[in-house]
Formats: C-alpha cells, structure tokens, sequence
C-alpha cells in the first residue's frame, strides 16, 4: 500500500513552480533561478526592448513570475543590479538607509539609531504602543489598506495565550520590488519592528515568509537573523528584559498564491496552501489554529519610526484617511525607474512625469498601479491622487504600489491574455469561476479566438460574485475597468 505521507507531499509539492518547499537554509538553496527569464507583467510590457529575452522567458514551464527586476525588464535570473531608491516625501519614515546605501549588520543600524524604538517599547507597556499605532492611522500595504491599529487590537485582545506574527515577505505583484529594497537594504528595521509588534499583541514566535525568487533577500535576512540573534535581541529575555521572541525565515517555493495570508498559513504549516475559508479571522484562529498577526513587510518597517515620532507625526504625513508615506517602484519604461518614497495624495501624473520622467519610448497608454488585480488607468484620469480611495472611485487600487507603465507598443488584448494567462497559471483552483473561468479568458485571448461579449460578462460576474479570495475578485476589478476605461479598444476583440 502506498504510505498516505506521500500523497501529502505530493499533493503539496505539485501546488509550487520551484520545487518542493523544503526548509532549507539560504545558502544551500538548489539552484533553480540561474539564467531564468522572468514572465512578469513589467517584463512584458518591456519585451519590445529585448525580445530575445522575453522569448525565452515564454518559452519557459512553468513561467516564472517575477523576479522583482521589474525596473530592468525584460529581467533574467543572475544578471541583477539594485535598484535606486529615492525619498519624495518631507520626511523618510522607510527608505533612510536604503538610500544610504543599505545598512545590513547591526552595529551600523544601531549607529544610524536603530534600535531605540525597541528600547522605548520595552519601557513602555503594550497598550500604550497599541494606541500609538492606532493614533498613526497607518493602514497595511500589503493591497487592502486594513488599519494596522484594528488588526494589532483584535490579535492584543485574543484570549489564547499562544500568538504568532508572521511578516508577509511574499511580494508576488509582478512590478513590485519595495519588500526586496527594505529586506535587502535595513533588514534590522524588519526584525525591530517584528519585535515591538511581538511585544504589543503578546507573540513569542513570529516567521518571515519570503518569496523563493528573492534569494539575495533571503541571505541577507538569515545573516540579520544571526546577529540579532546573538546581540539578544532574539531568544529568552530579549534585551535582559521579560519578553521572549524567537524568528524563523521560511522560504516559498514559487506560488503567488502564497502571498494571500491564509494560503501562506497554510504553507507554512508544510500543508497545501490553498485559501482557507473565514470566518473564523486568522486574528483568532490563525497559524496552528492560534490567534495571529500578519502584516506587510513595509507596514511593518513604518513602525520603528512611528514609535521613535509618535503617531501623530506619522498621521502629519499623507492625507487625512491614507496617512504616512507609501512606496511605489518604478519600471523599466520610465526613464527614472526605481524604487520612491512618496506621501499619499500624490497626483499619478507627478508619479509618472516627475518620479518616473515619463516615458522612455513612445506613448502612455495607461499605467498599472497596485498589480495585476487593479485596472489601468487611462490619461485622462491622470490627475487621480493616490489614496485607497480615489483609485477605488475609478476602478483601480494603490495594491502594493507597483506601478507599470504601457506604451502604445502593447495593445489592450494583449494585457487581457497576459494578465489572465497569470491568473490562471497562480489559481489555486478551489472556485470554478477562477479556475476554469480565468483560463477560459485567457485561452480566448492567448489564441485570438474571440469570444462573445456576453460570455466575457458572465465569466467576469461569476468570478466577482463567487471568487472566495482577492486572486478571483481582484481579476474580475481587472476587467471591469477595462470595460470602463478601454471599452471601444476591448469590444473590438470580443464577438
Ligand atoms: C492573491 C493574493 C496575493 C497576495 N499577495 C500578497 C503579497 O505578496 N504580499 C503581501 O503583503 N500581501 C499580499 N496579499 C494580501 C495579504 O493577504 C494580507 O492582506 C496582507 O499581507 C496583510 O498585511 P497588511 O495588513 O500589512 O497589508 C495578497 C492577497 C491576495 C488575495
Ligand atoms: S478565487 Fe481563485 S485563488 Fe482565490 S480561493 Fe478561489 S480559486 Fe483559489
């Protein structure tokens, strides 16, 4: 008889494009990157600068999706560069070091003050740093905007005395690499900021899952790891104080799925990391059925500063309901790619014409913000500023603050088969719509085989309508704001 274990593995193993999620250490990684093209959406929207390149990366199965090199696309595996970091914003609450130059071991970050947001945390009491992060307004940035206080709160108030953090260091937005700049710049703001959010909610353990395409990023945070280990800011009595945090980096294995919080549970546990249905919320019942806090790795890295300013000073930054600062990373399109500290309420065209310099050859067609669940948006509505909520009002998001520009090189059939060949390549497969849905779409598209508008409407309402997770829902918003904004461009594809 077949041992019943090893369908388990199997049946986990055959849910990754990179091989089966062993937990190994960064350095004895299997090499399965070296020479890989990358299939993300940013790489595609710069094929026409290397053509050869995005061939290969077609050519590839299972496609890889993304490298986050999306400011040098078309972007291959080993051939990277960083990318630059800029602040446009009054103050920097994020990118400090990173412009430094990147500050990776501890003794620099504690000489550019590092580390006394965790003193002050471990002299203050936890509802008093509760309360400061509710009074910053910060919201997550990880794609909804869900207020960090609210969810810190609830995972606080959870009667279980067992509690995990987990950082959500999975960044799978093709054309977003903000997480990859903080990790790989200021890895101590990452783990400090764990620490003080251990220290308000009462977690002892807390995991950074990280993408597997992020192998730099994983080597710099597994050294951090090591040090803050030895300095004791990791371990029993962190600090000589009374609190006790422990962190483990868990490494995916190529899934975008992953990066949904219930599905990274999931694999984190070593089972398959399918969605999990809600209620119960994970801030009750989460990572071992045990109440947890998961949170973007750059709303994370906001609360150093947040602790060391106050949260007033945070919400002084920003806008009324979108305080603080929000990083956006910049294409290769644009003739000023790179990774940018912006306050909220920016206007897109000052994103596109004085962070990006506009574009590098031909014309805007329209940019992408927030990953290929947001819509496009078009010229015309340019002047939009960037808050959860005017993007909302015209069918787009600020997402995780990739920001893709399109040239009038790529047509809006040819977003339409790329956008829908990734979702349904990254379907988890449990609701119909998403996964026969979206490959139908995709199909349609990819072959050039229209099909009718009437069946277009019906696929994209089912998936709004029934879609258990944000990967189904946030296509479907895809969709429907090309309808709004590209309607003439898509109805001359459909039949
Ligand atoms: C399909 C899908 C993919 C996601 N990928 C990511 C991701 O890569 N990184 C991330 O931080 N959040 C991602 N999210 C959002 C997470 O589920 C979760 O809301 C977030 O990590 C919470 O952190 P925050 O409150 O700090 O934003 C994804 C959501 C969906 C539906
Ligand atoms: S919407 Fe798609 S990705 Fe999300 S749970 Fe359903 S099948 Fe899985």
């Amino acid at each position: 008889m077949t041992d019943p274990r090893s369908f388990h593995d199997q049946a986990v193993a055959s849910f990754y494009h990179l091989g089966p999620a062993d937990a190994v250490l960064p350095e004895m990684l299997p090499d399965v990157l070296t020479g890989r093209c990358c299939r993300g959406l940013a790489c595609f929207a710069a094929r026409q600068d290397d053509p050869q390149r995005w061939q290969q990366a077609c050519s590839t199965a299972p496609a890889l999706y993304c490298l986050g090199q999306c400011y040098a696309g078309p972007a291959q595996a080993g051939t990277d560069t960083r990318p630059t970091a800029h602040v446009f914003a009054r103050e920097s609450v994020l990118l400090a070091n990173a412009v430094r130059g990147g500050v990776r071991d501890l003794p620099a970050y504690l000489a550019q003050g590092g580390g006394k947001a965790l003193r002050a945390a471990l002299q203050s009491t936890p509802s008093a740093i509760l309360e400061t992060v509710a009074a910053s307004g910060l919201r997550g940035r990880g794609g909804a905007g869900f207020p960090t206080g609210r969810k810190w709160r609830a995972v606080a108030d959870a009667i279980n005395k067992t509690k995990y953090i987990v950082a959500n260091a999975d960044e799978g937005d093709p054309g977003a690499f903000s997480d990859r700049v903080l990790i790989e710049t200021d890895p101590f703001r990452l783990i400090e900021a764990m620490l003080i959010a251990a220290i308000s909610v009462g977690a002892t353990q807390g995991f950074i899952y990280l993408r597997r395409e992020y192998e730099t990023a994983a080597r710099v945070l597994a050294r951090a790891i090591e040090q803050a280990r030895a300095a004791r800011w990791l371990g029993g009595h962190v600090l000589d104080s009374a609190y006790t945090f422990d962190l483990e980096l868990v490494i995916g294995a190529g899934s975008y799925l992953c990066g949904e919080e219930t599905a990274m549970l999931n694999a984190i546990e070593g089972r398959r990391p399918e969605v999990r249905l809600r209620p119960p919320q994970i801030t009750e019942c989460g990572l071992f059925d045990r109440p947890t806090l998961v949170n973007n790795v750059e709303t994370l890295c906001a609360i150093p500063w947040i602790i060391k300013h106050g949260g007033e000073a945070y919400r002084q930054l920003g806008t009324a309901d979108n305080a603080g600062t929000k990083l956006l990373s910049l294409n290769s399109l644009f003739v000023k790619p790179g990774v940018y500290e912006v306050e909220f309420g920016i206007s897109v065209r000052e994103i596109i014409d004085v962070l990006g310099g506009g574009l590098r050859r031909g014309h805007l067609k329209g940019v992408m913000i927030g990953g290929p669940l947001a819509g496009i948006i078009p010229p015309p509505l340019f002047d939009t500023p960037l808050t959860h909520e005017a993007l909302h009002a015209i069918g787009c998001a600020v997402g995780h603050g990739g920001v893709i520009a399109f040239a009038d090189d790529t047509s809006i059939a040819e977003i339409v088969a790329e956008v829908f060949r990734f979702g349904a390549t990254e379907s988890c497969d449990k609701c119909t719509p998403c996964h026969l849905g979206t490959q139908e779409i995709s199909q349609a598209f990819n072959t050039g085989k229209p099909m009718t508008a009437q069946r277009w409407r019906d696929l994209v309402d089912a998936l709004a309508a029934t879609s258990l997770c944000g990967h189904g829902r946030g296509l479907a918003e895809f969709a429907l704001a090309i309808e709004t904004h590209y309607g003439e461009e898509l109805c001359a594809c459909l039949a």
